[in-house]
């Protein structure tokens, strides 16, 4: 992690920001698994996949964290990581956001990209919330438990777990 990546994240609670930490050290044990354009893009995102909450706008932390990280002049592939991560689209259809928000962070034709995003959410997904190793159960248990039932954030998991849980089967898979 360079010193910009962690000036980004000293805006972040003490908790998120060693999840983070533990999100990126996990994907970068894995990087040498991806084509190695990608490489170097999907370890930045992991670091800064949650920024966006210690930088809010909308409310909404991965498209707050992917716009920061574009105004900032971070590449398209580390904003679309950010993004998209973790199933944001299911959480964004919670919270009854447009979902043309992610227009601008869709990619198409980049080697490796489909496989750097499992290995995002894989990273997250087996992170907890301390920077822990967790197993996916663990992980998912974890979040529901902090999260009300009724909340947002439960409702988003609950509706996302089949995609969650087939992303890190993959990832799993080409590891
Ligand atoms: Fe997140």
């Amino acid at each position: 992690m360079n010193e910009a990546m962690a000036e980004l994240l000293s805006a972040l609670t003490d908790s998120r920001r060693a999840h983070s930490i533990g999100v990126g050290q996990r994907m970068e044990s894995v990087a040498k698994l991806l084509p190695a354009g990608i490489r170097a893009d999907a370890v930045t995102a992991a670091y800064l996949h949650d920024v966006g909450y210690g930088h809010p706008d909308i409310g909404f932390h991965p498209l707050d964290g992917a716009r920061l990280l574009q105004s900032l002049g971070y590449s398209q592939v580390v904003c679309h990581i950010v993004a998209f991560h973790t199933a944001a689209e299911v959480e964004s259809e919670v919270r009854g956001l447009d979902p043309r928000m992610f227009d601008e962070f869709r990619l198409t034709d980049v080697v490796g990209l489909d496989m750097a995003d499992d290995f995002m959410w894989w990273a997250d997904l087996s992170t907890g919330p301390n920077g822990e190793e967790f197993s996916v159960d663990e992980r998912l248990a974890e979040i529901l438990r902090r999260y009300e039932p009724g909340s947002v954030v439960h409702t988003a998991i609950t509706r996302a777990e089949p995609r969650l849980r087939m992303a890190v089967q993959r990832a799993s898979g080409s590891m």
